[in-house]
C-alpha cells in the first residue's frame, strides 16, 4: 500500500526557447487560455512562465532568463520539448519519501511553496532522459494555479477553445533496447501496470517500426506508453526522434475531445498542421470499423482515423511536429467506448510518417 495517491496528470511543463512567443501559439493555435505568468514582474530572476489552461489541461512554458543555465542547455541539447510530467498526488512529501526509497533519483526534495492564496507542496524525481515526475499537492490552495505565480492579464489575450479536454496519455520513447527497463522502473518505483502492448510482429516490417507498452497507474489516470524503435526495412521513427532529442523524452501528448471533427477542424483553420492519410484509407473503412456517429466523409476531409476493439471505437489524429526539430507532436482523440491505442491504424500512420521523413532526408535505413 502506497503512503499516497496520484489523482491524475497535473500539468506537463515544456522547456522552449522562447515562451512568450510559444505561449502565443498555444493560445491562437491550440486554444489554450493564459492563466498564469511568473517573471522578472513577480521576482522571478532566473526564469519565466505561462500557465495555459483549457478545460482540464495545463501546460507550462518555460524559458530562460540567464545565460548559461539549466533551462537553456535543456533547450540548447534537446529543442523546444518537454521537461516535467507532473501528477497530482494526496502528499507530496510522501510521494517523494515513498518513490526515492524504491530507488528514484531526487531533483527536488519535498517543498512547501506559499503566497497569499494558501500554500502547496511539490518535490520532484528523475524520469528517463532528462525527464522529470513533478508531484504537486495543491490542499486548498486558493490561486490561479500555483504559489509565485500571478494571474495573467488576459484582457487582450481570450482563447477560442479548441475543445481539447484532458490528457489522455503521455509518450515516451526510448533508445533501441531500452523499453523493459524503463517499464521496469515503472513498476519498481510506482507499482504502475502493463496496461496494452504491441511488438514488431503486430506491424508490417516494410515500414518503420517500434515496440510499445502502456505503463498505468492503480486508477489508470495516468497512462504513459513506452517506445522503442524495432528493426524494419527503414529508420524508426522512434530513432529519428532520439536522433535529434539526443536522449530518451517526450514523443507526443494525446489531449481527449468530446467532438474530434469540430476540435481538428479548428486547429486546422488556426494553422495546425496534421499528418494526412491517403484517401484510399477511408474506402471500405465502414466494413473494417462498424457503424460509427461520424460522417466518414467529414473524417477523410480532415484525415481522422478510426480504430476499434472490443468494447467500441475511438478516433484520432496526429499533428505533425510542433517545433523545428522532428521531436514532440500531438495527438488528438476522441474516445467512444474503445479503450485501445489505434493499433489497426499503425500501417496507415507509418506510412504517412515515413513520407514526413523522407522529405526530412531521415528515411535512409538503419545504419545507413
Ligand atoms: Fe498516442
Amino acid at each position: 500500500m502506497k503512503p499516497y495517491n496520484i489523482k491524475g496528470f497535473d500539468h506537463c511543463e515544456l522547456y522552449v526557447s522562447n515562451a512568450k512567443q510559444a505561449a502565443h501559439f498555444y493560445r491562437t493555435a491550440l486554444g489554450f487560455q493564459p492563466i498564469a505568468y511568473r517573471g522578472l514582474e513577480t521576482g522571478s530572476r532566473d526564469r519565466v512562465s505561462y500557465v495555459l489552461k483549457q478545460n482540464k489541461i495545463r501546460f507550462v512554458l518555460t524559458s530562460a532568463l540567464e545565460k548559461d543555465s539549466a533551462i537553456g542547455r535543456h533547450v540548447e541539447y534537446h529543442g523546444d520539448g518537454v521537461r516535467d510530467i507532473s501528477f497530482s498526488v494526496s502528499d507530496a512529501e510522501g510521494a517523494w519519501k515513498d518513490t526515492t526509497s524504491r530507488g528514484a533519483e531526487s531533483v527536488l526534495e519535498p517543498c512547501l511553496i506559499e503566497d497569499d492564496r494558501g500554500q502547496a507542496i511539490i518535490s520532484t524525481i528523475k524520469t528517463f532522459g532528462d525527464t522529470t515526475h513533478t508531484f504537486v499537492q495543491r490542499d486548498g490552495y486558493k490561486g490561479v494555479f500555483l504559489p509565485g505565480y500571478q494571474v495573467y492579464e488576459t484582457e487582450e489575450q481570450i482563447a477560442d477553445p479548441s475543445g481539447l479536454v484532458h490528457v489522455d496519455h503521455v509518450v515516451g520513447n526510448m533508445p533501441d533496447g531500452r523499453m523493459q527497463e524503463v517499464c521496469n522502473w515503472y513498476e519498481k518505483i510506482f507499482d504502475f501496470h502493463r496496461y496494452w502492448s504491441v511488438d514488431d510482429k503486430d506491424i508490417n516490417t516494410d515500414y518503420s517500426a517500434l515496440r510499445s507498452i502502456v505503463m498505468a497507474s492503480e486508477n489508470e489516470k495516468i497512462k504513459i506508453p513506452i517506445n522503442e524503435p524495432a528493426d524494419g526495412k527503414r529508420k524508426s521513427q522512434i530513432q529519428e526522434f532520439i536522433d535529434y532529442y539526443h536522449t530518451a523524452g517526450i514523443q507526443h501528448i494525446a489531449m481527449s475531445t468530446k467532438d474530434i471533427i469540430e476540435t481538428v477542424g479548428k486547429m486546422k483553420d488556426n494553422g495546425i498542421e496534421f499528418l494526412q492519410v491517403p484517401k484510399s484509407y477511408y474506402i471500405g473503412l465502414m466494413d473494417r470499423v462498424g457503424d460509427i456517429d461520424e460522417d466518414i466523409q467529414a473524417l477523410a476531409e480532415l484525415g481522422i482515423l478510426v480504430d476499434t476493439d472490443e468494447n467500441g471505437y475511438m478516433l484520432q489524429i496526429f499533428t505533425k511536429p510542433i517545433q523545428d526539430r522532428p521531436t514532440l507532436f500531438y495527438e488528438v482523440i476522441q474516445r467512444k467506448g474503445s479503450n485501445s491505442f489505434g493499433k489497426g491504424n499503425f500501417k496507415a500512420l507509418f506510412e504517412s510518417i515515413e513520407r514526413e521523413q523522407e522529405a526530412r532526408g531521415n528515411l535512409e535505413p538503419a545504419g545507413g
